[in-house]
Parts: C-alpha cells; structure tokens; sequence
C-alpha cells in the first residue's frame, strides 16, 4: 500500500473516531448533552484559549500531546504500537503541534514511536526530549540515579536524534537537575549542540528556582515543564511568577492529574502492581475519599459547561497563563479528541473567580509522589 493510501485509510479512521469520541467523551464523563455542547462550543469561542501559543519564542499549538505510556501505560498495559502511531498522526490532523518524550520513556521506545508517527510531517512539528536519567545510551537499560556531565548529554543527543528520526530536538530538557554537575556546564554542553544545530531550544524539569536563574543567565531558557494540575498547584507560589518575570514559557506535566481530574478514578479504583499512583500518598484510600471533592467540582463546571471534566481541567491551565502549554497523555484516540477540545473551553473573568474560589476551599491531602522520587524535585546544582 502506498504511503498516500495509508493516509487516506488513517483519515477515514479519524473520521469514523470522531463519530466515536463524541460518545466516549459522554459516557467515559457520565455526561448528557455533550456531544451538542462541542459543536456548540466549537461555534461560540475558537477565539480564545487559542489555538496556538508561544513558549518562549517557539510556537505551538495550545495544548500538546504527551507520550510517555504509549510504551507501557500506568495501568501496566501494553498499548498497541499501531494505534499508538494513529493517535499521534490524529493529534497532527486535529491542528496539535507540540509532542512530548523523553529517553527515559520506555526507555527509548516512545522516542522511537514518536519518531516513526512524525515522519511524513516532522517539518510542521515541534517535538520535545528529556535527558538526564542514567540511562545507558546504547541499551537503554536503566542505572540508578542522574548524569548529566555534558559528554553524556551530547552522547544521549545523538541517540535521540536516530531514533526520532530527525536532524534537531526543538525543545531539550534536562529531565531532573544533577546534584553533581554545575548548570553551567549543562548549558555549555547544549550551546554546542545548538551551535551544531542539533538542538534549537532548551528547558529545565521540576528544578530548584535559584538553578532555573543562573541556567536563564548562561543560556536562555525556553519552558518549564513540571507537575501543575488542579490536583497540583505548587508552582503557583514561586516557578510561575519566576517563568513571568523571565520570560519562559511553562508546560504543566499530568495536567490531568494523571487521570484523577478526567472522572475516571473513584473510590472503588484499584490500581495494579506497577502502577505508580499506588504508591501515591493523594491516592491513598483515605485520602482519596477526601480528594474526591476535587472530581466532584471538576464534574460540576462540566455540567456546567456542556464539556467534559477533562476539557475542563485543560481549559483551567489555559486559563491560568497565555504562556502554559498542557501535554496531556493518552494512549486512548477518543480521549486524544476529548484532550484537544479543551481549546474551545473558555472561562470569563466571573466564571474563573468562582471556580478558583471554590478550588480554594479543598485542601488536597497527600504528596504528588513518593518520597524516593520527590527528592529529585526542586534541585540546586553545585556552583561552578
Ligand atoms: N517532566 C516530567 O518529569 C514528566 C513527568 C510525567 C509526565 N510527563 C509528561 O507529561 C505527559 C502527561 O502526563 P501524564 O500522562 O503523567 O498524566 P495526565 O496527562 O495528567 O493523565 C494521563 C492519564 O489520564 C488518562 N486520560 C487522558 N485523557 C483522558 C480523558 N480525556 N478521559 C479519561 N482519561 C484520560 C490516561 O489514560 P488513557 O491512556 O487511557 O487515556 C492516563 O492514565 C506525559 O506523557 C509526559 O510526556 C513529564
């Protein structure tokens, strides 16, 4: 079959999804009335979120696709390859720009995948890696703890460029800050890789405040990505107003919650061995007795909307900044489609105020993450 037949067969199934999501959006939400609401909605706003945005000086569409699972999901699944490549090329087709990985997704594969879904439109993308996990760069095999010494990140620059398939990251983050290794020299080694062209922005995960500084100072910074989420608000106090001040655009990882803001998860959930959110104290059965308040008002702005709760959780980032960029992940083409129409949510300045007042007013109980794996948030480097 032709690479123009297969095309035209991938569009034919969009088109037949599309039909779907409407009913998946509805009764994966336990919403009534949605599917006339999206139309509706498509009418009234295009105009704001927006569909496209701008981190730094790179543009991409306003709300991205993250592909962390389609290797392996939380629910220990193994998605299958194919479908996994259909939902990127969806995403393409349905305006989104902006994909998410990382070496240490899979790891290696989701580059792979990721690679091998872009290839027919990699010009008109901008896709994202992650060094930083000691991750051996030949087999991918897993080694305890961080490395960024700037010979292994040009080393692991080059892995991801094969298996992307392509020339340049657009978007190189270091994954999480490396104890041992001054910022400086970490910018030292991507001012090389873009002086070679091999990498045209870079960003900083989940890192302390003071490194974002001095990492802006050497080589500026073009986004953020950490953990924000109406079910994760710690950004909002320091990380925000320092991406203001300095100008970087910031992408909120699980901007779904992972999962818990779409409705999907409820008291009766029990997640599998390997799941990380066992190990997650917010999703503990006590407190996630109390946490369900969160779903509870997510749902509601739903009804209220005529949306769905996981537009609604998008719609709140975007509403947050013009310069956020939500990547949620799915393995699931109706849930890509439900995730893309968040850019037809908006909220106006009344709306906004009451939903943050009553988001305020639920404490959530719980840490983000483990304990093991918190420690490598909010990092210092070393000075030089
Ligand atoms: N920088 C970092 O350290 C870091 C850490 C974590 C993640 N990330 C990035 O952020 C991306 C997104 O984060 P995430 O996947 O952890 O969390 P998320 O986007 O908050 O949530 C993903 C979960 O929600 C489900 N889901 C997605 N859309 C849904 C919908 N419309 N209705 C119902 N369920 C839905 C997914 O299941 P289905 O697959 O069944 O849809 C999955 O279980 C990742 O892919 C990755 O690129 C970065």
């Amino acid at each position: 079959m032709s690479n123009a037949e297969l095309d035209v067969n991938r569009r034919k199934f969009i088109g037949s999804s599309m039909a779907l999501v409407s009913s998946a959006a509805i009764t994966g939400a336990g919403l009534v009335g949605c599917a006339q609401a999206q139309t509706r909605s498509t009418l009234v706003s295009p105009a704001q979120p927006g569909a496209r945005r701008k981190l730094g000086q790179l543009e991409v569409s306003s709300v991205g696709l993250g592909v962390q699972n389609m290797a392996r999901t939380y629910q220990t699944t193994v998605p299958a390859r194919p479908e996994m490549i259909d939902i990127i090329r969806a995403a393409h087709d349905h305006g989104v720009t902006f994909f998410d990985t990382a070496e240490a997704y899979g790891p290696h594969e989701c580059e792979r995948i990721l690679g091998e879904a872009i290839a027919p439109f990699r010009n008109k993308v901008v896709i994202t890696s992650k060094f930083g996990w000691n991750i051996d760069p030949q087999t991918g095999e897993r080694r305890p703890g961080l490395i960024s010494r700037p010979d292994h990140v040009k080393q692991a620059v080059e892995g991801m460029l094969k298996r992307l398939r392509t020339d340049r990251i657009d978007l190189l983050y270091q994954h999480r800050v490396d104890p041992q290794v001054p910022i400086e020299d970490v910018a030292g080694a991507i001012k090389d890789l873009m002086a070679q062209g091999k990498v045209l922005h870079w960003g900083l995960s989940e890192m302390g405040l003071q490194t974002l500084r001095r990492a802006h100072a050497e080589l500026p910074v073009t986004a953020v990505q950490s953990e924000y989420s109406m079910f994760w608000r710690g950004p909002e106090k320091e990380v925000l107003p320092l991406c203001q001040e300095l100008g970087i655009g910031f992408v909120p990882w699980s901007p779904l919650g992972v999962g818990f803001l779409t409705g999907a998860i409820d008291q009766r959930t029990s997640f599998a061995d390997g799941d990380f959110r066992k190990s997650e104290t917010r999703f503990s059965p006590e407190n996630r007795e109390h946490n369900l308040a969160l779903v509870s008002l997510v749902k509601s702005w739903a009804l209220r909307k005529k949306t769905t709760p996981a537009r609604i959780a998008l719609a709140w980032l975007l509403a947050q900044k013009p310069w956020i960029v939500p990547i949620p992940g799915t393995t699931q083409m109706g849930h890509l489609l439900d995730n893309i129409g968040a850019r037809e949510v908006a909220f106006d300045t009344d709306e906004l105020q009451a939903l943050n007042a009553s988001l305020a007013a639920i404490t959530i109980q719980g840490e983000r993450l483990p304990p093991a794996v918190l420690a490598y948030s909010e990092v210092e480097a070393p000075l030089k």
